[in-house]
């Protein structure tokens, strides 16, 4: 019997998780020095978590999510975002009160029950980050600027951004009107889907794909001349301050995204070398659910970026991201292979900056062979794993306290160095700073 992994959910292989973890390293310290602090929630909630925020009419809720029962009738599941979840938490922890302004981001799986196809899956990663506590302009902003500044240290070019408003609650609620109006003898020239959400969820009908909606919505309402003053004011700062910020984007009046939750600003980020998923990254305001979920009346305003498809985006780059420097010991006898342990961890400690001492690379691995193969051998073995360094500990070299050094990207290049020198000179030559 051979099994598979579930379709749509994918293995991450050792040969690739490296880039994984460096886009995970990289948003942390991004985010922290940023004042993000990092919420964990679990995978699975009560369902009505995502119903009520998401929305009942929405793909996600209606079609997408996995829902089960427990053991004891509970329904439970899981989860397809982190917005949430995160606000569940907020409001059960009073988090309010550890910072009336909380930054907070979050890494891991999500869950939806979409057909597979290139960058979408049925798990899929998500970095997201989110801002409660503050309805202020420049935190929309802020937030944008933080996922482009992600995207840009992830080594990713070519991206646009996409900006809206949908107003507030109220703005919402005349704009469907408005547009459930326009559509109203138009239906029957609808695709299937929309015809659905001309009924149940009419928003969703102003970014369809399908080329005759298209052209019965160009001359649809739009959305930003519905909006009231202060949600006009609101939408003009943020305009202002992306110039601020130097972030280009531009103002996409069908941007209407396909979770419920949302108020005044929406953005969007695509990139070309994604096909038909071409939306790497979302998000917006959601002014109304704190208070909706029992918590104080403040507004949030948040990202997520799907790591999948940065992953895809990146294209070639992406091998930057994998590389890792190898450091291989060489012990030649018992009395060199005790030396060599010594060394090795000594190494390992320092090098990769653990605890405490110096430099910050998590991408140097030290590999002491421990095996009783011929020094010809395990050089070739080093060679063939692609190591910038060699040390040899023989007979000669422990008596006299020290190593050879050989720098396999150098031809002919080994020298002689003391033991209490060698952790400085490895790391020198592999441009750590000393
Ligand atoms: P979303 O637009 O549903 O927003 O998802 C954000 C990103 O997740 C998408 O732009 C895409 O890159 C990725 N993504 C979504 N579905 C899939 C899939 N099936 N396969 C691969 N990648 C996918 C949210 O989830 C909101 N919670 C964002 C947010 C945070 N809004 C406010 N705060």
């Amino acid at each position: 019997m051979k099994y598979q992994s579930v379709k749509g959910m994918e293995d991450i292989l050792p040969q690739d998780s490296r880039i994984w973890q460096e886009l995970e390293r990289i948003a942390r310290i991004e985010l922290e020095s940023n004042g993000y602090r990092e919420i964990r929630t679990p995978i699975l909630e009560e369902t009505s978590v995502f119903t009520r925020s998401i929305g009942e009419t929405t793909d996600i809720v209606s079609k997408e999510m996995y829902t089960f029962e427990d053991r004891k009738g509970r329904s439970l599941t899981l989860r397809p975002e982190g917005t949430a979840p995160i606000v569940r938490a907020y409001v059960e922890h009073s988090l309010n009160q550890l910072d009336p302004q909380l930054r907070l981001y979050y890494i891991g799986p999500m869950f939806r029950a979409e057909r597979p196809q290139k960058g979408r899956s049925r798990q899929f990663y998500q970095i997201g980050a989110e801002i409660i506590g503050s309805r202020e302009p420049q935190m929309d902003a802020e937030i944008v600027l933080r996922l482009k500044n992600l995207l840009e240290y992830f080594g990713l070019g070519g991206f646009s951004i996409k900006l809206n408003s949908l107003g507030c609650k109220e703005d919402k609620a005349k704009f469907k009107e408005r547009l459930s109006l326009y559509l109203k003898d138009k239906k029957t020239g609808l695709c299937d889907d929309c015809k659905v959400r001309a009924e149940k969820n009419v928003l969703r009908a102003l970014d369809c794909k399908n080329e005759t909606c298209i052209q019965i919505l160009r001359d649809a309402p739009n959305i930003i001349d519905s909006l009231c003053a202060d949600c006009k004011d609101h939408f003009d700062k943020v305009k202002e301050l992306m110039g601020v910020f130097n972030i280009g984007f531009v103002e996409a009046k069908n941007l209407v995204r396909g979770l419920d939750y949302y108020t005044g600003t929406v953005f969007e980020i695509n990139h070309s070398d994604l096909g038909s998923q071409d939306a790497i990254g979302a998000g917006g305001r959601y002014d109304t659910l704190v208070k909706e979920f029992g918590g104080p009346d403040v507004g949030a305003v948040g990202f997520a970026i799907g790591m999948e498809r940065v992953i895809i985006a990146l294209g070639e780059k992406k091998e930057q991201l994998n590389k890792s420097k190898l450091v291989c010991i060489i012990p030649l006898g018992n009395n060199a292979k005790i030396a060599g342990m010594k060394l090795a961890a000594d190494l390992r400690r320092k090098l990769n900056g653990l605890p405490t001492e110096r430099s910050y690379a998590l991408n140097i691995i030290t590999r002491l062979n421990l095996d009783d193969a011929s020094l010809n051998s395990q050089m070739r073995s080093a060679n063939k794993n692609n190591a910038e360094l060699v040390i040899i500990l023989g007979e000669d070299e422990l008596k006299n306290n020290s190593v050879s050094i050989k720098d396999m990207k150098k031809k002919d290049e080994q020298l002689l160095v003391k033991m209490d020198r060698v952790v400085d000179e490895i790391g020198k030559r592999l441009g750590l700073p000393c």
